[in-house]
């Protein structure tokens, strides 16, 4: 005789406030969020801070957020001792890792961090004669970015670099050197392709392509 188990529930959606982009944004800082360290913290009224990001601030560290800064869901900062100056207006996507800026870190008003960007400002010691890198002195230079840069999404930006202001750094980038302001720069290594608001001209068609 053939078995039949009873049919499988449906899975009951879930349903956002109907038309409302109200629903996908939370205000305030959401419970989840970890604070530790015991240094300095600073947020506005106005921050937006969603679920499951952490702020590890060393004794011997501050970060100050300017108004209106949205820090979206997973975000790591983080800083055993220096300063994080964050503008007005700024926003970093999901799981962006701010980590260890310890010569300082100054990002302008305005400016978009997008998804998985990493900026740090640690280089460890690399001698293989003098033991283990993780215990050699870090060399720790500052990263500075301007006002209304947008960094696309998974870019990496490394110790000692500045962005000048309106620029857009494309995803996926390495960022090793600085980079000017208003200018379009992409790649890894991250290089200047041309001034932000000039269009690149059209690559001819190749046989066959429309
Ligand atoms: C940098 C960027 C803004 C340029 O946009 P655009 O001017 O419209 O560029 P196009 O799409 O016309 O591409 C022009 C050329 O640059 C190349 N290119 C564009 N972005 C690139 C990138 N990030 N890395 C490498 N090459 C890139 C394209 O392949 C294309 O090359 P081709 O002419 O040989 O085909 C965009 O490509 C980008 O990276 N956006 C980031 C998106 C993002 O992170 N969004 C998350 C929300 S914050």
């Amino acid at each position: 005789m053939v078995q039949t188990s009873p049919p499988t529930p449906e899975p009951k959606a879930h349903h956002l406030p109907p038309g409302s982009p109200e629903g996908l944004i939370f205000r305030g800082i959401h419970p989840t969020v970890v604070v530790e360290g015991g240094g300095v913290l600073h947020f506005p009224a106005t921050t937006i801070i969603e679920p499951h990001c952490t702020f590890i601030v060393g004794p011997e560290a501050s970060m100050h957020f300017g108004h209106n800064v949205t820090i979206y869901s997973g975000c790591c900062f983080r800083n055993k001792y220096g300063a994080y100056e964050i503008g007005d207006e700024v926003s970093f996507g999901p799981r962006c890792a701010i980590y260890e800026l310890r010569a300082g870190l100054t990002i302008g008003a305005f400016t978009m961090i997008g998804a998985g960007v990493c900026i740090s400002g640690v280089n460890h010691g690399m001698d293989p004669e003098a033991g283990p890198y993780r215990f050699q002195p870090p060399r720790c230079l500052p990263v500075t970015i301007g006002s209304n840069v947008w960094i696309g999404m998974n870019s990496t930006i490394l110790p000692g670099v500045s962005i000048g202001d309106n620029t857009v750094i494309g995803a996926g980038s390495v960022v090793t050197r600085s980079i000017p302001a208003g200018v379009v720069a992409y790649g890894s290594p991250c290089r200047v392709i041309r001034p932000v608001g000039e269009r690149l001209p059209a690559t001819p068609a190749s046989e066959g392509e429309a």
